[in-house]
């Protein structure tokens, strides 16, 4: 890999169905600048583990966020697609970055307090999911992590995990990542308005058929709203410019059910030709590419751990 290149990485759990807040909030940033970067992409199973426990569910998901990985438009040749708990680096150095941080700091993560609010069992891999997320970005010497809005604290956190080890140790052996969030994307709303979420039942699929996306679409809340129904609109912009929405919704004034078949139409336009590529990727494939990002992935992530296991005495 070209070493002048800055690196770039980004994850999604293989916990449900990918969905838009996903794809507009990590894989089209991703699919956008990827090339400019060493970059990686990650399947982070064993992050989703914190949320299900159906093994068969969990091994389908795994295959099927690949593959929607590959139908977004990423080339497997041009970054390293691997799974997270292919590397044992990762556990490793979450355990090691887990006694850098305490308890009270976890604590105030907004997210976890959300899942457990939504009725997530407070597991303890859910309580220190931030520790485990900051050891995949810094074993490989990340500087750019594009994410949605919601995950601009875990960036925080792996800032913090990463300051107290080089303090503790007095070397800058991890690398503090940033965090590349889209203004356009915010958090994108679910259909209870709410933010999208695989673990809230509230999503509009990314790969859905059609007469899914519609349905969900169709079934956005939109009570007691005025001319612009706030959530159908937070999704609209992610679609049209400005200038093409307003007179859209000028027209479709008062008329939700008319507004919303609008949207879905819109969703369709961008979604067929992807799922259309998604329908030839075979599991074969997504088996190969998955072989190979797991040997490019430790080579590089070997590197930072005998560092990090030399610094704290443990080689
Ligand atoms: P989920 O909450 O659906 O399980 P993940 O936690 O796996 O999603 O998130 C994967 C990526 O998608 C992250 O970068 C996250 O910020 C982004 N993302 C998830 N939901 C949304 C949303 N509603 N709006 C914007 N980005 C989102
Ligand atoms: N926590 C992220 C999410 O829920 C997923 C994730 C795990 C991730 N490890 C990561 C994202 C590393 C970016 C970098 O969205």
């Amino acid at each position: 890999m070209n070493t002048e290149k800055k690196r770039l990485l980004t994850g999604l759990q293989p916990s449900g169905d990918l969905h838009i807040g996903n794809y507009f909030g990590a894989l089209k940033p991703f699919v956008d600048i990827y090339q400019e970067y060493d970059s990686y992409l990650m399947v982070a199973d064993y992050h989703a583990l914190t949320s299900l426990r159906d093994p068969e569910q969990l091994r389908t998901n795994i295959i099927n966020v690949v593959k929607d990985y590959l139908a977004v438009g990423v080339d497997p040749q041009k970054t390293v697609i691997f799974r997270q708990s292919a590397n044992p680096d990762h556990t490793e150095l979450g355990w090691i970055l887990n006694c850098m941080v305490t308890v009270p700091f976890l604590m105030q993560a907004h997210s976890y307090k959300a899942k457990v609010d939504k009725g997530l069992e407070p597991n303890a891999g859910l309580f220190t999911y931030p520790m485990l997320q900051a050891a995949d970005i810094t074993l490989y010497d990340i500087d750019v992590v594009p994410v949605g809005e919601d995950q601009r604290q875990h960036l925080e956190y792996t800032r913090e995990a990463v300051g107290k080890l080089n303090r503790a140790y007095g070397e800058n052996l991890l690398q503090a990542p940033t965090e590349m969030i889209l203004d356009s994307a915010g958090i994108i709303p679910g259909t209870d308005g709410a933010k999208m979420s695989k673990s809230y039942g509230n999503t509009i699929p990314l790969f859905g058929s059609t007469q899914e996306i519609e349905k969900a679409v169709m079934s956005i809340v939109t009570d007691s709203e005025g001319d612009k129904p706030e959530h159908v609109y937070a999704i609209h912009r992610l679609l049209k410019t400005e200038a093409e929405l307003e007179p859209l919704y000028e027209e479709y004034k008062g008329r939700y059910g008319d507004l919303k078949k609008t949207l879905a139409q819109d969703l369709e336009e961008l979604i067929a030709p992807m799922r259309e590529k998604r329908a030839a990727i075979t599991q074969e494939m997504v088996s190969e590419v998955l072989a190979a990002g797991a040997v490019q992935a430790q080579e590089t992530s070997q590197h930072t751990l005998k560092k990090v296991r030399a610094a704290i005495g443990i080689d």
